[in-house]
């Protein structure tokens, strides 16, 4: 049976499969379609992973799934890739089965003499190996509908854009209640009741232990055993703090965690969410905003790659925490474009004098640059150096970086504008809360 093929295909290029004859299911309507009903929706096998990302009802009923398909592959596979090939192949990587284990999904299959239902938490049985019989097909997905205000979360570590996960991990959690599977730590998705008891209890560390005695990785090009491990421990915190500042109106959130509510203006728009103490501003900016534009480096000060421009002086957001930030006016690089959504004239001098290779330290470099600018207009080339010597670019670009601002210093002087519309036109960016 071909689905979309984007597994099929190249397990046949692989020899991993051998086979004489294929049969499309795309046409059957059986195997299509998605119907949200009072308690569960129904997803036929077919569906795609981008109709699961586009279709309105879908996101609000089980924001878990969409959150996860956003993770997969990239636009192509999604517009192409099925749920229902997703699962049935029974590959480890792939992060649908244990999101269906999260949500406790039903699977329907269809044989010569009857039809059958098979929990998705008793679907999985080693690699590739999976309840379904040869000559049965999968038909539809029964998702239950989580509570109102239940808290969710699909955490995915992957090497590189595209990729399939490291480690992944579901959390679904509410009043009472927990789930949590993951995702390429064992031959199969593993879900474990003793975790999700734990979290519903408010054992955190509980949860994740729980979770973790349940996993057996290998080494492959992901990794050796050993970091698989760690990131196994990394994926579901950070699911379940996600999840956690979710829940709505269930009081586990303030007994598991003292949150605080912050509020800042980040490139000229109010946010505002929930975080720990602990939070970095670089993380807050990151994970809670979706503002990528400032990187993670060294973590430790030394390299700028986080620089954001906080009250009007350069910061290095990795050693700022959000609760340092609170009530504070922040710049990102994202900020920095003129009203009208172009390159300002620092950024454009970056670009024609390439003052960027990789690019990964350009966000920092450019942040600082510009207020560099505001203090120093009339730089000299020592002082350039002096004032970006918080900035490091690995590919060693200095050169042309440096031509890049004392560029942008005379084009601002001749034009006599600031090294950006500061404060207008500025990207706005809302809180994922
Ligand atoms: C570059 C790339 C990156 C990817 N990254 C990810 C990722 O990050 N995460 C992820 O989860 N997936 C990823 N995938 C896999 C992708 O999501 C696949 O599309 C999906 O896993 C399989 O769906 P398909 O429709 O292509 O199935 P197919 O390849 O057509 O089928 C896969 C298997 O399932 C069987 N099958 C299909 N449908 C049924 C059915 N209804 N009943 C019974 N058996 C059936 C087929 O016979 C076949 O054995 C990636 C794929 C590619 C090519
Ligand atoms: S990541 Fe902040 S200085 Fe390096
Ligand atoms: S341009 Fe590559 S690290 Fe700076």
């Amino acid at each position: 049976m071909i689905a979309c093929g984007h597994s099929l295909v190249p397990m046949m290029k692989l020899r991993m499969a051998v086979l004489s004859h294929l049969v499309d299911l795309r046409d059957i309507p059986d195997l299509q379609g998605i119907e949200i009903g009072a308690d569960s929706v129904s997803l036929g096998a077919m569906v795609t992973q981008h109709e699961l990302i586009a279709h309105a009802g879908l996101g609000e009923a089980v924001p878990l799934l969409r959150e996860a398909a956003l993770q997969i592959a990239d636009p192509q596979v999604r517009y192409l890739g099925t749920l229902g090939g997703n699962v049935a192949n029974g590959d480890p990587d792939n992060d649908m089965p244990g999101l269906m284990q999260c949500l406790d999904a039903t699977y329907q299959v269809t044989g010569p003499d009857d039809l059958r239902q098979i929990q998705a938490r008793d679907f999985y049985e080693s690699a590739y190996f999976t309840a379904r019989a040869d000559d049965e097909i999968l038909t539809r997905l029964m998702v239950p509908i989580p509570a109102a205000g239940t808290g969710y979360a699909y955490e995915k570590q992957k090497r590189k854009i595209g990729d399939y996960a490291t480690a992944a991990a579901a959390v679904l959690v509410g009043k009472g209640f927990a789930s949590i599977a993951m995702t390429n730590l064992a031959d199969m998705p593993v879900w474990s009741a003793e975790a999700g008891a734990a979290l519903a209890a408010g054992d955190r560390e509980g949860a994740v232990s729980a979770a973790l005695a349940a996993i057996d990785p290998q080494e492959d090009m992901r990794g050796p055993v050993e970091f698989k491990r760690h990131v196994a421990g990394v994926v579901p915190r950070r699911a379940i703090d996600r999840a956690l500042s979710r829940v709505a109106g269930c009081g586990l959130r303030g007994r598991l965690m003292s949150k605080m509510h912050v509020k800042l203006t980040v490139n000229g728009a109010a946010v505002e969410g929930l975080a720990e103490p602990r939070t970095l501003l670089i993380h807050f900016l990151r994970e809670s905003l979706g503002v990528t534009g400032p990187h993670v480096g060294c973590e430790t000060s030394h390299c700028g790659a986080c620089t954001v421009d906080m009250d009007g002086r350069s910061v290095k957001s990795c050693t700022v925490f959000v609760a340092q930030a609170q009530g504070a006016d922040v710049t990102t690089v994202e900020g920095l474009v003129n009203a009208d959504g172009s390159l300002s004239v620092l950024q454009e001098m970056f670009r024609e004098h390439h003052g960027l290779q990789c690019g990964f330290c350009t966000p920092g470099m450019i942040t600082r640059a510009h207020r560099f600018l505001q203090e120093n207009p009339t730089p000299t080339e020592e002082e350039v150096r002096f004032g970006m010597a918080g900035n490091l670019c690995r590919c060693t670009g200095y050169q042309n970086i440096v031509k890049a601002i004392l560029a942008a210093a005379e084009m601002m002087n001749a034009q006599d504008t600031p090294s950006s519309a500061e404060g207008v036109g500025q990207q706005k960016v809302e809180a994922a809360e």
